[in-house]
């Protein structure tokens, strides 16, 4: 297997299948889904919707089962990424190597746009009961719902935000990184064994896994925050900085925090050999965190 090609594809594969989930316009929502597709159509590593298919096929799920949430997860990251960069909140003008939606559409449609992701998240999950088993669908909508509500990414990114620079106790600090990114790439690996009818031991242990990749993800992004290539990144370094964000980085420097990306991305992959059955995607997945911890985009 050559990798990045096969990485490649991967995220090709998510972008189509987003693609096709987008609604169509009408004469009065033009404006509100120009925005809402123009945010979910440039750029983005797609690694969510990737998580998905990929732990769907650990498990040897049935093709195309998956799909309606690989897309409804990635309108919801979608959405969480839009109101994140508004001026009330971090104030990026630059995303995925363009300008941010409400430096594109203004203040009040990126509002709206976020808004409708939600909205759109939730409607195309329920699509997957089309064709798909109704217990695992309920057992997926269910962890969709744990992991991206309050007691999710919206906790993690609201704590956030109402604590930026104030000093975080480790608690707190934990708190915010295990939710507001880390628990949306645990949903996602947690959905795609639930779509495949993996154990509920299984979807645990994948919950711990995810939960290890999702905090190194984001140290990974407070480094690159700090020491990144704008051009290569696809958004403004030093936006941390600016904002008077205390970050896992700021808190510990580089390399302590350099060294936990990689330890903590180790004990994933060790736990990966104790689930799955189809080895050719777990040599994927393995592949795939290792190189999250490289990652320079
Ligand atoms: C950005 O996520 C938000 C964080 C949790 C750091 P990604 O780095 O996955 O962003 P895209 O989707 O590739 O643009
Ligand atoms: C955002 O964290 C996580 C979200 C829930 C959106 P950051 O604020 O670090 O994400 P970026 O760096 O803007 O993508
Ligand atoms: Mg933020
Ligand atoms: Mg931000
Ligand atoms: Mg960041």
């Amino acid at each position: 297997m050559n990798f990045s090609e096969e990485l490649k594809n991967r995220s090709e594969y998510a972008k189509s299948v987003l693609d096709s989930y987008i609604p169509e316009y009408t004469e009065f929502n033009k404006e509100i889904l120009e925005a809402i597709s123009y945010s979910l159509s440039t750029g983005g590593k797609r690694l969510r919707p990737v998580l998905i298919n990929s732990v769907f096929r650990l498990y040897n799920g049935k093709e195309h089962q998956d799909e309606a949430f690989m897309a409804a997860m990635e309108m919801l990251h979608t959405y969480s990424l839009v109101h994140d960069d508004l001026p009330a909140l971090d104030n990026d003008d630059i995303r995925r190597g363009l300008p941010t939606c409400h430096k594109k559409f203004g203040e009040a449609v990126a509002v709206l746009a976020g808004d409708g992701l939600l909205h759109l998240a939730y409607e195309t999950a329920i699509k997957a009961f089309l064709n798909n088993n109704v217990d695992n669908v309920v057992t997926a909508l269910q962890i969709f719902g744990d992991k991206t509500g309050l007691g999710g990414m919206f906790g993690g990114q609201s704590a956030d935000v109402i604590n930026t620079g104030k000093l975080l106790s480790d608690e707190l600090l934990y708190y915010v990184y295990e939710n507001k990114t880390a628990a949306l790439i645990e949903g996602s690996m947690m959905i795609g064994a639930a779509l495949a009818g993996a154990t509920s031991s299984d979807i645990l242990e994948l919950e711990e896994i995810g939960s290890l990749i999702g905090l190194a993800f984001q140290i990974r992004d407070d480094i690159l925050d700090e020491y990144g290539d704008e051009a290569v990144f696809g958004k403004p370094i030093h936006s941390d900085d600016r904002n008077n964000k205390k970050t896992y980085l700021s808190i510990n420097g580089l390399e302590k925090s350099q060294k936990d990306v990689l330890d903590f991305t180790r004990k994933a992959i060790d736990k990966l050999d104790k689930i799955g059955n189809n080895e050719e995607e777990r040599e994927f997945l393995k592949e795939l965190f290792r190189y999250l911890t490289l990652r320079n985009i």
